[in-house]
């Protein structure tokens, strides 16, 4: 039986198979922490109840050894997932070697190189269950639309978005590079079906360790045929808004492990989107607008003052309990408990430091000096997304920051019809999008301004050539919005084996 299907036999018997995650021990009690994938359970293994085998194993069997176990299920609103069971018996299955990963504080790089065994950590088995409950209600969103999914090639002969960040690799001896994006298909399988999305790994060159970069991640690109710029900036905020639902229905628990605190979910289910030209957010980012009374710099300055104060207390905490330490007379027991506090403060005093106290001193200087027709930078989304609560989408931007399928704005033509979804709470572009250029000289024009082989390009203009029509679309970073929404301070926690600057094992 599963451990989520345990609600069915309240006050029954049940035989459980998982792993042993966490154990505790008083007289003739142990407690056993037990995982099965579906869920976590505490087991009560009382020494007057079981064989002496059964309790043995109990005893002796260390973390992440499996077995199985029969008993009674019983309530107990206390414990996690509300049940509790008290052992009859305790089978071995595998006896663990010694598990490297411990209650201790471990650094990132230590638990990437582990990452194989950091996925069954419960706060990793939440991100994992709710990047499949976004997956799903991806799905049923364009379904229930009526939108036909795509699977675009991988391997590819041409750029999409830019040649900076492409893979190169082999196809029978030829050049080929693998898909930065399918939008391109999209659009002419959108000619084809009408509104299609695709679903699919991307991959891009990302030469820079960021928190919100991947090197191969899995896009969602829907592709609408007779759609302009404000139906698709209507469809993205019916998509977001659906999908962050959906998951607040279905990962209440997983979300309370994460602790992530749900109101700006839920604002985002009910609240409009703002709508900001480029230009409102250039005004935003400098200070020069402010959003419901908020000025973007004087924020950041109140966030580093803060961050300096938690800094200043976190560095006193650490100096009393480094000089406790210095006390020989400390039993074994409470030394490994301040040892292990102390590791948590360096851990966190390295983090404030590396992220608040340099960062928003850097991000106050290059928000002001931001000049108007660049393209924004990481740190400049935190900034602008700083001051909402709930995702923003950022229109008409100046052609030459955007793609060159980008559709020009007729009346504004230093202007393209293109948009960017940005999320909340510092967390940046999501979503990025637009109409597509129709007109075919001036796509024939971008292509060569964008020193792109024609050859590559000219079954994409076929697609202008044979019954052209306005259309649109956009492609969600799957992994940032699992990023967003479990509000994690890396994009590497956000895929079970990411690939990034640096990292190809395990
Ligand atoms: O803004 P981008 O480059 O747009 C496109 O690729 C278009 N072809 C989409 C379309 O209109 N069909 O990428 C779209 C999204 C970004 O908003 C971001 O969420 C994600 O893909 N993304 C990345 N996610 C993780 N790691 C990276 N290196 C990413 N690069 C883009
Ligand atoms: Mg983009």
């Amino acid at each position: 039986m599963l451990i989520s299907d345990l609600h069915k036999v309240e006050g029954q018997k049940a035989n459980l198979k998982g792993w042993i995650t966490n154990k505790r021990e008083s007289k003739g009690l142990v407690f056993l922490i037990v995982r099965d994938g579906s869920g976590f359970i505490q087991c009560v293994v009382d020494e007057q109840n079981v064989s002496a085998d059964s309790f043995l194993a109990a005893k002796t069997l260390p973390q992440e050894s499996s077995l199985e176990i029969s008993g009674t299920v019983n309530k107990d609103e206390k414990q996690m997932g509300g049940f509790e069971l008290v052992a009859d018996e305790v089978k071995t299955i595998g006896v663990a070697e010694s598990y490297p990963i411990t209650n201790k504080a471990h650094g990132p790089e230590f638990l990437m190189d582990n990452r194989h065994l950091w996925l069954r950590s419960r706060r990793q088995w939440a991100i994992m269950k709710v990047r499949n409950s976004i997956i799903y209600a991806i799905h049923n969103f364009f379904q229930r639309e009526g939108f036909v999914e795509m699977d675009a090639p991988i391997f590819t002969g041409n750029a999409c978005e830019g040649t900076t960040t492409l893979f190169s690799t082999e196809f029978y001896e030829k050049p080929a590079y693998l898909t930065q994006s399918g939008q391109l298909y999209g659009e002419a399988m959108a000619m084809a079906m009408g509104k299609i999305y695709t679903f699919g790994p991307t991959f891009r060159a990302e030469l820079s360790k960021t928190r919100r970069h991947l090197s191969e991640f899995w896009m969602i690109e829907p592709e609408m045929a007779f759609y302009d710029l404000n139906m698709n900036m209507d469809l993205i905020e019916a998509f977001l808004k659906s999908v962050t639902a959906e998951v607040l229905q279905k990962c209440q628990s997983e979300l309370e492990i994460l602790e992530r605190d749900t109101d700006t979910l839920q604002k985002t289910v009910e609240t409009t989107f703002p709508r900001l030209t480029y230009d409102d957010a250039v005004k935003v980012l400098k200070g020069e607008k402010n959003v419901n009374g908020r000025n973007s710099i004087s924020v950041l300055e109140s966030d580093l003052k803060e961050a300096i104060e938690l800094l200043e207390s976190k560095k006193a905490e650490l100096s009393t309990k480094e000089e406790a330490l210095n006390d020989s007379s400390m039993k074994k027991g409470q030394r490994n408990f301040i040892q292990n506090r102390v590791d948590t403060l360096k851990n966190e005093i390295k983090e404030l430091e590396e992220t608040k106290i340099k960062n928003i001193p850097q991000w106050i200087a290059s928000a002001k000096s931001f000049e108007y027709g660049n393209d924004f930078g990481g740190s400049d989304e935190t900034v602008i997304t700083r001051l909402f609560e709930v995702p923003i989408m950022v229109y008409n931007w100046p052609h030459e920051v955007k793609a060159f399928y980008m559709k020009r704005d007729k009346a504004n033509p230093h202007l393209a019809k293109g948009v960017d979804v940005l999320a909340p709470e510092g967390y940046g572009e999501i979503v990025g999008g637009g109409e597509r250029e129709t007109d075919k000289d001036l796509l024939i024009e971008k292509i060569n301004e964008h020193k792109l082989p024609m050859e590559a390009f000219e079954w994409y203009l076929d697609l202008r050539r044979y019954g052209s029509v306005p259309h649109a679309g956009f492609g969600l970073g799957l992994e940032r919005l699992v990023s967003w929404i479990c509000k994690l301070k890396h994009i590497r926690e956000t895929i079970p084996f990411p690939r990034m600057y640096g990292r190809l094992l395990p």
